[in-house]
């Protein structure tokens, strides 16, 4: 079964918390929490006070996506704030196997993320060194884009370049009609932001998603 995280970017900033709650208790297990610095992304969101506080007061599995240009400086204050994954983007213009290994020393799972115009081939020093390899399925920065369709050979070749590899998650456009496809794929974490927060049935846009 696939496993559904909910992206908090598209939620209610006044009322995070009771949304967190909420898609948790309708089968969500895991929290997506999308950074952005303005520079890495043409968009700021939010950042390691609000992790810190959700982390504190809901007990979660905290996804946390960096878009941001300096993950090697940053990835410490995160993991003090509770992620339990941290992914950064093999684009930042940082020491991609420095960044790797200071996350691991962290504590926190480590995740890898290729934008769409960046290849498979990109990641292929470093696949054998992460526990995940998300793939965008928009151009990074906003929520409530549409899904590219054309991702899916990358998401196939990412599995076949380490068939063992525990999570491949998808990012943007997302929603119970898109799934099926990125499932085929061989995705098995999906991050799903308006399809969720947006939804009439948020339990059953979960459930969808997770049989997909
Ligand atoms: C985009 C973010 C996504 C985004 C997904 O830069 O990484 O997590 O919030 O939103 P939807 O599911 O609405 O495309
Ligand atoms: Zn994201």
């Amino acid at each position: 079964m696939n496993i559904i995280a909910p992206s908090i970017l598209s939620g209610d900033f006044a009322d995070l918390g009771n949304d967190i709650r909420d898609v948790l208790s309708k089968g969500a297990e895991w929290i997506h929490f999308d950074v952005m610095d303005g520079h890495f992304v043409p968009n700021i969101s939010f950042g390691i006070p609000v992790l810190a506080s959700l982390s504190k007061s809901i007990d979660a599995f905290y996804d946390v996506h960096l878009m941001i240009d300096d993950p090697l400086t940053y990835a410490k204050d995160f993991a003090k704030a509770g992620a339990d994954m941290i992914t950064f983007h093999v684009e930042a213009p940082v020491d991609t196997k420095a960044t790797i290994d200071e996350i691991r020393s962290l504590g926190c799972k480590v995740g890898i993320s290729v934008k769409p115009g960046t290849p498979a081939s990109a990641l292929s020093e470093y696949i054998n060194d992460v526990d995940m390899v998300l793939v965008m399925t928009v151009e990074p920065g906003f929520g409530g884009q549409k899904f590219m369709k054309d991702m899916c050979p990358k998401i196939r070749e990412i599995r076949e370049m380490r068939p063992d590899l525990e999570y491949v998650e998808v990012d943007g456009g997302i929603a119970p009609d898109t799934a099926k496809f990125v499932a085929e794929a061989g995705a098995n974490v999906f991050v799903a932001g308006s399809s969720v927060f947006k939804a009439e049935d948020r339990e059953k846009a979960i459930s969808e998603m997770k049989n997909a």
